[in-house]
């Protein structure tokens, strides 16, 4: 029986099978369901919430924020880093401070911290060299990012372990506490104010340093500030340029918000980022004569041909099957097409941009593995106004750390569960383990 048929067999008034059931599609069964929706109810309206799952819908759902807004964020944000621009639509908090924090994040920094990223994947690869194998979420996946979140957004935090927990509490929150459950909410306030304390003394010391150029001589992580090379040309770290950076007194930016954006740029990086590469990675290593091509253009330093064997290999297992919104007023989604539906206000949407990206109607033969596709099929960082800020600096550390693997001899998968991802009953990779010849 498909599950729309088991779906259906279920009476009306037992929400609770019929949720169950969704649930156990989406998180277990993501590719077989969305197929299963977009074949014969694209636009799934459920007891609790909506699932839309074609290319245009998603789009048309994530281009209208004044119908679909992410308002269902802000409790869950505003206690941990303040009102921050996920948890507002396009309102002057989001217009204003993604504005300025695109300003930081230079496109023209993006090949030092590509550089930055494979020496760092490369120093963790070694060290794990003589054991032959190595434990890819945390040595790379999670290890990568909190290094050039110290390195390149001037974050280092008291040490390593504090910022996994730090980054893990405050994503276990905001963005997988689906039962809300009280202890879980209580570690990200503290891992929040932690956070806030910490940052607040540095940035008394940043701007205590104002003008100053900075050097990154001394070893990573030793030094707060360590980004670009020790010459009055090298580029700053984002807190620095944040700190030292004079807006006019009618520019709401005070150090209230340098603080939330820099919370923002450690939630938003450390476990988002492990993910992709462990799960893209583990799409290349299934298939051996992907894994040669992509390790041809590798071994030619061509990055061009080589990150899109990874943004395919993500979309089979992409980040997040969907992100969420909330419908603020009845709105007809897809008018003029047969599967106009008319969705009531106060449904929370869940717009699945990892189906999307297997729809037929935009992409290509969407089940074969393909890297002549154009960017545009790919939503990997979301679409519309609340597009990834981080797009760009995970645009060349996912590939980079990715890339840096690949090129190790012998690498493969170990065979057996041993081999898999393990989830440990959550929604992300706790443990990947891949061997290479030492
Ligand atoms: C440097 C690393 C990263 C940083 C600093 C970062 C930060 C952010 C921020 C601040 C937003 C909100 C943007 C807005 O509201 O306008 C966002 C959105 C998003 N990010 Fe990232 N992110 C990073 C990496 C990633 C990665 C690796 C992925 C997945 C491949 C990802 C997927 C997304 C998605 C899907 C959204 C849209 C959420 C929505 O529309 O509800 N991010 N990110």
């Amino acid at each position: 029986m498909s599950y729309l048929e088991k779906y259906d067999s279920i009476p009306v008034e037992n929400v609770v099978d019929r949720v169950n059931l969704v649930n156990k599609g989406v998180w277990t069964d993501w590719r077989g369901f969305f197929k299963e929706l977009r074949e014969n109810r694209p636009i799934f309206i459920t007891p609790k919430f909506v699932l839309v799952s074609l290319f245009p819908d998603v789009q048309e759902v994530l281009s209208r924020q004044e119908v679909f807004s992410v308002k269902l964020f802000a409790p869950k944000m505003d206690p941990i880093i303040g009102p921050c621009m996920l948890a507002r639509d396009n309102t002057e908090i989001n217009y204003r401070e993604k504005s300025i924090m695109k300003t930081m994040l230079q496109l023209e920094d993006l090949p030092i911290v590509r550089k930055k990223a494979g020496e760092i994947a490369k120093a963790s690869l070694d060290k794990s060299a003589a054991t032959g194998k190595i434990e890819v979420v945390q040595e790379l996946g999670k290890y990568v990012p909190v290094k050039i979140c110290g390195d390149y957004f001037g974050f280092r935090g008291p040490n390593l372990e504090t910022m996994y927990r730090w980054a893990k509490a405050t994503q276990d929150d905001m963005f997988r506490n689906l039962t809300n459950d009280p202890k879980i909410h209580e570690a990200s306030v503290r891992a929040g104010q932690e956070m806030r304390d910490y940052l607040t003394e540095l940035l008394k010391r940043k701007k205590a340093q104002k003008g100053i150029s900075i050097s990154i001589t001394t070893p990573l992580l030793s030094e707060e500030i360590s980004f670009g090379k020790s010459t009055s040309s090298a580029p700053k770290d984002i807190f620095t340029r944040l700190a030292t950076t004079e807006f006019a007194s009618d520019i709401h930016f005070d150090d209230s918000k340098i603080l939330t954006n820099m919370s923002m740029l450690l939630i938003g990086s450390v476990e988002t980022t492990a993910q992709a590469i462990t799960q893209a990675l583990e799409q290349i290593l299934k298939r051996p004569d992907i894994l040669s091509k992509a390790l041809e253009a590798a071994k030619a330093n061509d990055d061009k041909t080589f990150d899109k064997y990874v943004w395919e290999a993500l979309r089979f297992n992409p980040f997040s099957p969907f992100v969420v919104r909330l419908c603020e007023s009845d709105y007809t989604l897809a008018p003029g097409t047969p599967r106009e539906t008319r969705i009531p206000a106060k449904s929370v949407v869940l717009a699945s941009l990892g189906s999307a990206m297997f729809d037929a109607g935009v992409v290509t033969n969407p089940d074969d593995f393909s890297v002549e596709r154009p960017k545009y099929n790919y939503m990997h960082f979301g679409y519309g106004h609340h597009t990834c800020l981080g797009e760009h600096v995970s645009g060349v550390v996912i590939p980079e750390v990715i890339k840096q693997i690949l090129l190790r001899p012998g690498v493969r998968l170990i065979p057996g569960d041993q081999g898999k991802i393990d989830y440990q009953g959550t929604l992300i990779p706790a443990r990947f383990v891949i061997a290479y010849d030492k």
